[in-house]
């Protein structure tokens, strides 16, 4: 038997600033793929997120429509809840960083980084919006690029040439709030001492944590340096105050990650044990639980090399794996709002199914890097031709017959006696395996490939077998007839490959297991009970 793994999972968690879109969702179900698939095997698997409310971004926009950034977030998180809901991700909790769990735990471990001499103070000089009253993040600045001279480039690197640099070298720069000229102002900020910890982290990143494209992409950066990392922002800014720091706050990013921890807290409050269960426990009894955070390669940094070194100050669990994804692309563009590419989740569901958009990101999901494109042609060929034509056209060929003449039962495959129909079966059953391997590693499109490679052999043997024709010959029409064994050995093929797709279209997939009598396939045990009515 093999032992219950404990595996706790978590998507990035989407700031609070705007609708979910195509490409939150492309992550969601990927982590809920990987999800199900644990939950089948019957491991422990718990799913947590939550949304990511502090910042600048959520106080602006509070602002803005006249809210407390509290109210504002939390109308977001409403809809974000049910946009998931809606595309079946199976969250077991999904809360928002602004908890009073997310804040003691940062506390926390805010006080383990300080009592380990890992906190430092330093002046930092950054622009200052005197008609706003606040400090300038790098995207609410614009002005000439210091390399190229481009105007009108963010405050962090320029779209034209690429250069990276500080707000503070932009050319005659302008707020982006209130388009007047910043000020220059120095003010105090509390900095983790990242790097300190650039050998462990070279050691982590090499330790099977990360895909080796990610690794590579690290080790370019270790071996420049770490710089220490500036986990405070003043006044004013949504977010939790820092304790014994009055008027300075922890940067969004500092407790955004906590807050995986936090959630999980608020899971194991309704459900049992404790957050320490998951990210401290050692205990024999109760063993060591494995983390996945699944994320987009734009937040790597944060989870490869800040998280982990939090993580081993305080004493914690280091992630099992980061799983780091592409980005999305639409049509082969970058999703934008201008070009119409900007999909949101609540378009898409106004018009389509949300299980055909599962299908499709399974298609085209791998392990790796690369970008994934939405190419709304290859979608439509894709849910047509192969899910609804070649897998869901399977019990239409056949289940007619067992309904009519044999009182809707299957036959026991240990009747099953023709050659070809016990090749199937075994192909099926062998195949477990490479499901398994292939959705352990996240190798979903190669999964659905082999997938239906199999749906297809099975339509051929319906073809080549033709069970309309038997059905129209007397004297075959009794239990246990060839026409019997195809329609058997067809829908047992059928139903064991419905459960291989659950975890990609489960609501789909519930309905196929009403057709087998079964409330849901909640495990991946494939054919060994042969007394199947439909
Ligand atoms: O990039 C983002 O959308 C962030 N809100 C992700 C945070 S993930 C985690 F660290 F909390
Ligand atoms: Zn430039």
């Amino acid at each position: 038997m093999t032992t219950r793994r404990r595996i706790l999972v978590t998507s990035a968690l989407p700031y609070a600033n705007g609708a979910i879109h195509l490409g939150h969702m492309l992550e969601h179900v990927q982590t809920d793929i990987f999800v199900r698939f644990q939950r089948l095997q019957g491991h422990e698997c718990i799913y947590v997120c939550a949304d990511d409310v502090h910042g600048t971004a959520v106080m602006l926009n509070a602002q803005a429509a006249g809210q407390t950034p509290l109210d504002y977030a939390a109308e977001i998180t409403k809809a974000h809840i049910q946009d998931f809901q809606s595309f079946q991700i199976s969250h077991d909790c999904y809360e928002t960083t602004h908890s009073k769990d997310n804040e003691q735990l940062s506390a926390e471990i805010y006080s383990r980084l300080l009592a380990s001499g890992n906190i430092e103070k330093a002046a930092v000089e950054q622009l200052f919006d005197t008609e706003k009253g606040l400090f300038l993040a790098d995207r609410f600045v614009v002005g000439g690029c210091p390399a190229c001279k481009t105007p009108e480039q963010y405050g962090d690197n320029c779209d034209a040439c690429g250069a990276t640099y500080a707000a503070t070298d932009l050319i005659d720069p302008r707020s982006k709030l209130s388009g007047s000229k910043p000020e220059l102002r120095t003010s105090e900020h509390i900095f983790f001492a990242l790097s300190k910890h650039t050998e462990f982290l070279k050691n982590w990143t090499q330790s099977g944590a990360l895909h080796p494209a990610v690794t590579n992409k690290l080790s370019e950066w270790l071996d420049t340096g770490l710089q220490n990392w500036d986990i405070s922002r003043d006044a004013p800014y949504f977010g939790f105050e820092i304790p014994d720091a009055p008027g300075h706050y922890w940067y969004v990013w500092f407790d955004a990650p906590i807050g995986y921890i936090a959630t999980t807290e608020q899971w194991a409050k309704k459900n049992g044990g404790s957050f320490a269960d998951w990210w401290c426990s050692e205990d024999k009894n109760h063993p060591r639980a494995e983390i996945h955070h699944f994320i987009g390669k734009d937040i790597t940094y944060f989870h490869t090399l800040f998280w982990p070194a939090m993580l081993q100050i305080a004493g914690m669990n280091l992630p099992t794996k980061v799983r780091v994804h592409g980005f999305l692309t639409v049509n082969g563009q970058k999703m934008s709002k201008s070009r119409g590419t900007f999909l949101l989740a609540r378009s898409y569901l106004d018009h389509l199914n949300p299980a055909a958009l599962r299908y499709y990101y399974a298609t085209k999901l791998s392990g790796g890097i690369d970008d994934i494109d939405l190419n709304l042609e290859e979608f439509t060929t894709k849910v047509n031709t192969d899910l609804i034509g070649k897998f869901i056209n399977i019990p239409s060929r056949t289940s007619g017959f067992v309904g009519k003449f044999f009182n809707h039962e299957l036959m026991p495959s240990t009747l099953i006696k023709s050659e070809e129909g016990l090749v199937i079966l075994k192909k099926i059953k062998d195949a477990k395996k490479v499901v398994d391997e292939y959705y352990e590693a996240r190798e979903f499109s190669k999964l659905v490939k082999f997938i239906m490679q199999l749906i297809e052999e099975l339509n051929e043997y319906i073809s080549k077998t033709e069970p309309w024709k038997l059905a129209k010959e007397e004297g075959q029409l009794k239990t246990n007839s060839s026409l019997h064994e195809i329609c058997s050995v067809s829908l047992k093929s059928f139903r064991a490959l419905s459960i291989f797709l659950t975890p990609i279209i489960p609501n789909l997939c519930e309905k196929i297991a009403a057709f087998y009598g079964e409330e849901f396939f909640n495990s991946f045990n494939l054919i060994e009970d042969d007394v199947i009515k439909i």
